[in-house]
């Protein structure tokens, strides 16, 4: 990789890419099957300071900053994508949200558990009736003096089965229009965690719902401006996307990876495959669209890491493009290993299931395009 990392940079991105092949990767399958969170390495991530890279060092983070963090996304998911995605959601949603919106008293108590992950976040935004449109929520936040009841249902929920923390997005007011949010404990009653979801690909992660009973907590618990909800989910979603997009590169990475060792290995016309044009040709575009996202995530990255004020376009178009690369990445993988590729026993037949969901969550392909067009034309 060209791109040109300081010293830090690479010294982190090397150390996830070690813990990652040497921890991660030899338990995914098992944990793919199992459908079972790999809780251990997720919070081992953690402990080696990869769960709060871009939160400063007086409360508790590593401050790797957002380029590393691109980087150690991509080996972690070159390893392990749903362990992936729990740490893009603790890094980029949640201890994001609380460090830009957060009280002192917030970043404070939360910040240093959720970065040594001792502690687990979740981001709590979609429900049943309301996913590409947040707005349209239903959970409800009624002010009753000096706290908040919170009553509803969110659903697909990542890491919301192994949360200790939730930043939940409600509405309120008379009108239901005061989106607001907040910073629940698990152990607060009139929470609890609902349906886990069977998914078909990241199934080492944990996708629930969650549940909302009258659900009361203090004003202290509100996370940034009263009636400011949705733009902190917005504002948040734009970091988010980035992890996304890394999410996707390294799987498409790791797609490509395993291509190519099989093409080199599998003889058939009494040559390695690799020797065939049309093989070659496949894993050509691979490698190049891999490259070309690649480059496009660092890039993002930077933005975000060097204090530009805004990067939504950017991030939209980062995440439909590396998304969708990854999608015909690991077509071609799966194609490079014929019927083997169907097959279990062979990686890439993982990696195709659990690249999908990166053109679905934190806002579908249709969503960025919509994102960016509104930006061009000015809307
Ligand atoms: N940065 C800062 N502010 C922003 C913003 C951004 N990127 N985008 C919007 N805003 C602001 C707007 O200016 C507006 O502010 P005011 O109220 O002050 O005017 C406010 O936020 C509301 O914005 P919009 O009116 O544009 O909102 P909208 O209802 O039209 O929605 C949308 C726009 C782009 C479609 C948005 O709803 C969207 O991104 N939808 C996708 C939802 C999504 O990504 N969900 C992911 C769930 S979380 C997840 O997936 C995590 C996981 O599991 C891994």
């Amino acid at each position: 990789m060209d791109f040109q990392f300081n010293e830090e940079q690479r010294m982190a991105i090397e150390g996830a890419r070690r813990f990652s092949q040497e921890k991660l990767a030899p338990a995914a399958a098992e944990f793919d099957e199992k459908a079972e969170v790999n809780l251990k390495g997720l919070k081992e991530l953690g402990r080696l300071g990869y769960l709060g890279m871009t939160v400063p060092e007086d409360y508790g983070g590593s401050a790797m900053g957002a380029v590393a963090y691109a980087g150690s996304m991509v080996e972690v998911s070159k390893a392990d994508a749903g362990v992936a995605v729990g740490m893009s959601v603790q890094n980029s949603l949640v201890n994001d949200a609380i460090l830009h919106f957060g009280t002192e008293a917030q970043k404070t108590e939360f910040l240093p558990k959720l970065s040594s992950g001792e502690w687990i976040g979740c981001f709590s935004l979609t429900e049943a009736g309301a996913g590409s449109d947040p707005a349209s929520m239903r959970t409800t936040a009624a002010r009753d003096g000096q706290s908040f009841v919170l009553n509803g249902t969110k659903n697909f929920t990542t890491n919301g089965g192994i949360a200790d923390v939730i930043i939940v997005f409600t509405r309120g007011g008379p009108d239901g229009r005061n989106n607001s949010t907040f910073l629940v404990k698990k152990e607060t009653p009139g929470f609890s965690v609902g349906k886990h979801e069977h998914k078909m690909g990241i199934r080492s992660s944990s996708t629930t719902e969650l549940v909302f009973q009258d659900c009361r907590v203090p004003a202290s618990a509100l996370l940034g401006e009263e009636g400011k909800g949705l733009k902190i989910a917005l504002t948040t979603l734009d970091g988010g996307r980035i992890g996304i997009a890394a999410q996707a590169v390294g799987i498409a990475e790791a797609a490509l990876d395993e291509s190519v060792r099989y093409a080199k290995e599998r003889i058939q016309f009494g040559k390695p495959i690799a020797e065939l044009e049309g093989v070659q040709f496949m894993l050509a575009d691979m490698a190049t669209e891999v490259e070309l996202a690649k480059t496009m995530l660092f890039r993002v990255a930077w933005m975000k890491e060097s204090g530009h004020k805004r990067f939504t376009k950017e991030a939209a178009m980062l995440k439909l493009f590396a998304s969708e690369m990854s999608h015909r990445v690991c077509h071609k993988a799966v194609q490079v290993h014929g019927g083997y590729g169907y097959m279990k026993e062979y990686k890439v037949e993982r990696l195709y299931r659990d690249q999908r969901i990166t053109e679905i969550y934190e806002g579908t392909s249709e969503i960025q395009r919509y994102v960016i067009a509104r930006t061009l034309l000015g809307a």
